[in-house]
């Protein structure tokens, strides 16, 4: 019921849960202290609730919001519950839901990189290899898809059906 523009499921539920335990691991061998996570808001707070609790390293967590509407280019990146100049010497580990252009992440990389951190690495949940630049880079990425409009897990479409638990493809 009120799902009628979803087309087909792409990744299952409990196919999420597993790579999310599975990237756990990468990230946290990939550390040894403390770590400051950057949360891209609004696309990534599931992916970011199940993978924080994956975790198990000492993590301060902050967010951070990027408008974009397609078409035009995506706002200046606004820090908040932590202050930029918390950065500092940190291990930053940025989490959003999708590397899809990669002008999101390039906004926030850039900016967060401005402010000294020891180490700036990022985690996204998709990435669409076909799109994604060289130039914005992804250190854990939980699955590579094609260039499809997905749903689902965090993400929407007209502010719908971010509650899935699924990945799921549009309907066009
Ligand atoms: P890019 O990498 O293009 O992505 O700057 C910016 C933000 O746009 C959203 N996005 C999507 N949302 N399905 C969605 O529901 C998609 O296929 C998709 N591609 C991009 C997402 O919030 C991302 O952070």
């Amino acid at each position: 019921m009120g799902n009628e523009d979803i087309s087909k499921v792409l990744i299952p539920e409990a196919a999420i849960r597993d790579r999310i335990s599975s990237l756990a691991s990468e990230i946290e061998v990939a550390y040894s202290g403390d770590i400051t996570v950057v949360a891209v808001l609004t696309g990534s707070v599931v992916f970011l609730s199940d993978l924080m609790r994956c975790l198990p390293l000492r993590m301060e967590i902050g967010y951070i919001t990027v408008s974009s509407y397609k078409g035009e280019s995506p706002t200046e990146p606004r820090l908040g519950s932590i202050s930029l100049s918390e950065l500092r010497d940190r291990d930053v580990l940025i989490v959003d839901d999708i590397l899809d252009t990669g002008n999101t992440l390039r906004l926030v990389q850039g900016m967060l990189r401005g402010h000294s951190p020891r180490s700036l690495q990022t985690a996204v949940l998709l990435r669409k290899p076909s799109k994604a630049p060289p130039d914005v880079p992804a250190e854990f990425v939980g699955f590579d898809i094609d260039d499809m409009f997905v749903v689902g897990y965090g993400l929407d479409f007209k502010g719908r059906h971010r509650n899935l638990p699924h990945i799921a493809e549009l309907r066009v």
